[in-house]
């Protein structure tokens, strides 16, 4: 297998989980922290009316990637604000995870345990909040050691409460830049040339950036909302486009298809 597939960079919100479930809009990792565990009645009012003026903006296909990337700089810029003002502490926030809705897409366990059983790194590039992100893949089960992780970390003081975001911002739409300065993350998956890439949104298009040698690169996107609005575009852009697909079906074939056919190369060979 490591000779066909060699490493899997994903994003996690809404590709790794699910975009809704029962009907329900799925948090992400920013919306788990907005809860009353841990921010106060009028952050938890305000966070939301941030998300209901930025989201639009984000998925708006009128609108090219630098026309949004200011929108996002402050959107992520003010929410961050928020929650530092809000003293968010550290010990509070498996439970915040427990309590949320946050849930894997369906066939994800299959997904990350086939990767780690066939030791294919596995890089999850997030702008979401790495410490939320890490909880929710630690409660289901699935943070094995070929996970890495590229996210916006908390920086807690020595009383555990939020005091700042570690490192240069990640937002949906620098994740080329972000891949560039995360250099040492990704040293150790240089030299792996074929990549499976998974995002749903164009931003996500730009992970595999950090990775000077990956030469054949298969692009999987999630196409959740806006569908009709943003197809062609997903299309021109993504090898295979997923329509409100909330299973990691395909991902699996793929890579159920790559590992049998790797066994039978080697009895071929033998
Ligand atoms: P991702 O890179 O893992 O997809 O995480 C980024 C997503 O998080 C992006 O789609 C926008 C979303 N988001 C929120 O849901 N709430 C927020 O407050 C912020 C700043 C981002
Ligand atoms: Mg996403």
């Amino acid at each position: 297998m490591l000779l066909l597939l060699s490493q899997v960079i994903s994003d996690f919100d809404m590709t790794l989980t699910k975009f809704a479930h029962k009907g329900k809009r799925v948090p992400t990792t920013h919306n788990i922290l907005n809860n009353k565990l841990l921010i106060d009645d009028d952050s938890t009012v305000k966070m939301k009316e941030l998300f209901n003026t930025y989201y639009p903006i984000e998925i708006d296909a009128s609108l090219n990637p630098e026309e949004k990337l200011p929108y996002m700089v402050e959107w992520w810029t003010k929410v961050h604000d928020l929650l530092i003002q809000q003293r968010i502490r550290k010990d509070e926030m498996a439970r915040a995870v427990r309590e949320s809705n946050a849930v894997l897409r369906e066939g994800c366990s299959a997904f990350f345990d086939c990767l780690a059983e066939q030791r294919v790194p596995l890089l999850i590039f997030s702008a979401g909040v790495g410490d939320i992100l890490e909880e929710v893949i630690r409660q289901n089960h699935v943070f094995h050691p070929n996970v890495h992780i590229i996210s916006n970390y908390m920086d807690f003081d020595h009383t555990g409460v939020l005091q700042a975001f570690k490192g240069q911002l990640i937002h949906s739409y620098n994740k080329r830049a972000g891949a560039l300065s995360h250099g040492a993350t990704l040293r150790e998956l240089h030299g792996q040339p074929n990549v499976l890439l998974l995002g749903d949104s164009l931003g996500d298009l730009s992970m595999a950036d950090g990775v000077s040698t990956a030469q054949n690169i298969l692009t999987v996107g999630f196409l959740n909302d806006q569908v009709e609005e943003r197809k062609e575009s997903f299309l021109n852009s993504f090898d295979i486009v997923l329509l409100r697909d909330e299973t990691m079906d395909v991902p699996n074939a793929i890579l159920r298809f790559i590992v049998s056919s790797e066994i039978s190369k080697v009895h071929r060979e033998k």
